[in-house]
């Protein structure tokens, strides 16, 4: 029978990877707690309009990448193509404007984009997204860029360049965009028909196709940093200025318009060298518009998200090293059935006391069992014969080092096991 594959652009996470999708998914929360930042969970579905009117109609991920589909009640329904939408319909739903300013989110979140898939460009991926609302100040901005470039430093990840740059607000951006409109029908002939039709709409969004025909248009197009309004301009060098008083380095990147319609003023884009094509591990910015126009007050907001997948492409190119997982502490071996029965019954009892302990469970020979135990990662071993149930003694190994620690089988293993692994845990080494 034919195997049932799975679906392109998809990825299974198997064991051996999964911890280190845990292990960066663990430093993401512990740095969240401390920067007062709580855990938000929304749906992966939404109303389809929900990302029309925030992400913009006439955006890439609208236009060509969205799954969406019609439920058995006729209603349309997208797969989140991001977590800012549904991060803001459920700040306004739940009236989460009440408690005190700023209010701060974070979400792991899948995605989903109907993208030709590549390495580095799923149709599934995982996001890891932040978003502040309630505060317009520049510090804001600076404070977040400066969360994700301390994520990164937490996680060992060098080389990554910061591009920002201002996009500026409705009232600036209204001159800039007669602007790109001229330039670009002056140059009509070398757009895709989907930017021909961007032309009257939202000429921005040429900006980020990624049609070769469109990006060469593009190249010398007007820049939006030369029409500035001086709000914009104020707000761009505060970003700036509160950057250096914190030594992070960037460069301004004019080029920098994002593929969503909803930012405003700063943006900014994390990008790697070991990525390939797809070099934008991290991207975000401010969006003071998008609560208003979802039907809130006018809030300003910021946020960002940073692609799971990427940044471990990023990490396994760098050889960052993972914390080491041990997924067995004690392996107890067992010779002949009353010892495997013995075995069996001290490895439920250290289970209980939260120690991964295994055993024998296939009815292998010792020697196949030490084989296995050196499989698992076992850092620990006890073989049980007849002999050391008679005496009630037996000898715990330790796989790494040698060492021989006597226990007494019949008085409280599991103290005695506990012991032992917390003093070889404070001779051993972690990375992150
Ligand atoms: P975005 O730039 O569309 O922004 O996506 C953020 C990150 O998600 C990218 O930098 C990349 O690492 C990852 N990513 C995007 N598409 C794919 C894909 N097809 N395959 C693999 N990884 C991908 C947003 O989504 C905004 N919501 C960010 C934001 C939050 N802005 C304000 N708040």
């Amino acid at each position: 029978m034919e195997l049932i594959k799975a679906q392109r652009g998809t990825q299974d996470i198997l064991p051996g990877n999964s911890e280190r999708w845990q292990a960066v998914e663990e430093v993401m929360r512990d740095e969240a707690a401390v920067n007062g930042i709580s855990e938000i969970r929304t749906p992966v579905f939404e109303d389809t309009r929900l990302f029309q009117r925030s992400v913009g109609e006439t955006t890439d991920v609208v236009q060509k990448e969205m799954y969406t589909f019609e439920d058995k009640g006729g209603r349309s329904v997208t797969l989140k193509p991001e977590g800012t939408a549904g991060a803001v319909r459920s700040y306004l739903e739940h009236g989460l404007y009440n408690s005190p300013a700023p209010q701060k989110f974070y979400y792991l979140t899948p995605c989903y984009r109907y993208e030709k898939a590549q390495a580095g460009r799923l149709r599934e991926f995982h996001q890891f997204g932040v978003e502040l609302f309630g505060t317009s100040l520049p510090l804001a901005d600076a404070g977040l860029i400066a969360f994700a470039n301390g994520l990164f430093d937490r996680l060992c990840v060098k080389n990554l360049k910061l591009k920002i740059n201002s996009i500026g607000c409705p009232a600036c951006r209204a001159e800039y965009t007669k602007a790109l409109k001229a330039y670009f029908t002056e140059r009509k002939d070398r757009l895709c028909e989907t930017c021909r039709s961007r032309l009257d709409r939202n000429p921005m969004r040429i900006l980020d196709c990624k049609e070769p025909g469109c990006a060469e248009a593009a190249k010398g197009a007007p820049r939006i940093l030369d029409y500035l309004c001086d709000d914009c301009k104020a707000h761009f060098e505060g970003v700036k200025s509160a950057l250096d008083s914190i030594q992070i380095e960037y460069e301004v990147d004019p080029s920098i318009v994002r593929g969503l319609d909803y930012y405003t003023r700063t943006v900014f884009e994390f990008v790697s060298a070991d990525l390939g094509a797809q070099s934008t591990v991290c991207g975000g910015g401010r969006y003071d518009g998008l609560v208003e126009e979802m039907g809130g007050k006018p809030t300003p907001a910021l946020g960002f998200a940073l692609g799971i997948e990427r940044l471990l492409m990023i990490m396994e190119a760098q050889q960052v090293e993972f914390p080491e997982p041990h997924p067995c502490e004690l392996y107890i071996a067992s010779i002949g059935e009353a010892a495997q029965k013995r075995a069996f019954q001290m490895a439920c009892g250290l289970r209980e006391c939260s120690i991964a302990a295994a055993c024998d469970e296939v009815g292998r020979s010792l020697n196949a069992q030490m084989k296995y135990a050196d499989k698992l990662g076992a850092q620990f071993t006890l073989v049980l014969g007849d002999d050391e149930l008679e005496k009630g003694l037996g000898v715990v190994k330790n796989m790494k080092t040698g060492e021989k620690t006597k226990v007494n089988l019949n008085n409280d293993i599991e103290g005695q096991f506990a012991a032992i692994s917390t003093r070889a845990e404070d001779e051993e080494d972690l990375s992150f």
